[in-house]
C-alpha cells in the first residue's frame, strides 16, 4: 500500500506520461530488447526493429496499463486481475523478466522527466511498478 506522498508522486508522473504512452512505451521496450535480448523470445510475432509500429503499439498498451492502474492505487489486485491471468496462464512470462522491463520503464521515464525524478519520486514510482509486477506474476501456481 502507498502513502499519500507516494500516491501523489505516482499520479503526477503518470499524468505526464499519459499523453505520450506509445513513444515512451516503445523506448522502454527497445531498451529491454537491446539490453536483455532473451526477452525478445516472447515477441516473435512482432516487428521489434527501431521505430516499428508494433513497438509503438505494444509500448502504448504497456504504459497505458500503468496509467490505468494509477487510477486504482487502492485496488490494484482486482483492477489487474485480467492482465494477471493473461501473463500467467496464457503468455507464461518468466517472472524475472518483469524486473528487467520495470528497470527499463524507470530509466525511460527518468530520462524524459529529469526534473520530476528526485529520489523520493524515483522510489515511489519504482514501488508502483514493483507492486504492479507482483500482481501480474501472482497467479503462477
Ligand atoms: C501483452 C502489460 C510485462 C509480455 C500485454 C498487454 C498489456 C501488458 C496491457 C496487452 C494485453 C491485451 O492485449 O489485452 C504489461 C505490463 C507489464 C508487462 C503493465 C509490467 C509492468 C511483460 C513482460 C513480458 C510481457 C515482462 C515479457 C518479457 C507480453 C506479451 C504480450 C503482452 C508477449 C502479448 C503481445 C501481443 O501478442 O500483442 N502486456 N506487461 N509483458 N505482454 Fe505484457
Amino acid at each position: 500500500t502507498f502513502s499519500d506522498a507516494e500516491k501523489a508522486a505516482i499520479v503526477s508522473i503518470l499524468g505526464k506520461v499519459s499523453g505520450n504512452v506509445n513513444a515512451l512505451g516503445a523506448e522502454a521496450l527497445e531498451r529491454m530488447f537491446l539490453g536483455f535480448p532473451h526477452t525478445k523470445t516472447y515477441f516473435n510475432h512482432l516487428n521489434l526493429s527501431h521505430g516499428s509500429t508494433d513497438l509503438q503499439t505494444h509500448g502504448g498498451k504497456v504504459l497505458g496499463a500503468l496509467v490505468e492502474a494509477g487510477k486504482h492505487l487502492d485496488n490494484l489486485e482486482e483492477s489487474l486481475s485480467k492482465l494477471s491471468d493473461l501473463h500467467a496462464y496464457n503468455l507464461r512470462v518468466d517472472p524475472g523478466n518483469f524486473k528487467l522491463l520495470s528497470h527499463c520503464i524507470l530509466v525511460t521515464l527518468a530520462s524524459h522527466l529529469p526534473a520530476d525524478f528526485d529520489a523520493s519520486t524515483h522510489a515511489a514510482f519504482d514501488k508502483f511498478i514493483a507492486v504492479v509486477s507482483h500482481h501480474l506474476t501472482s497467479k503462477y501456481r
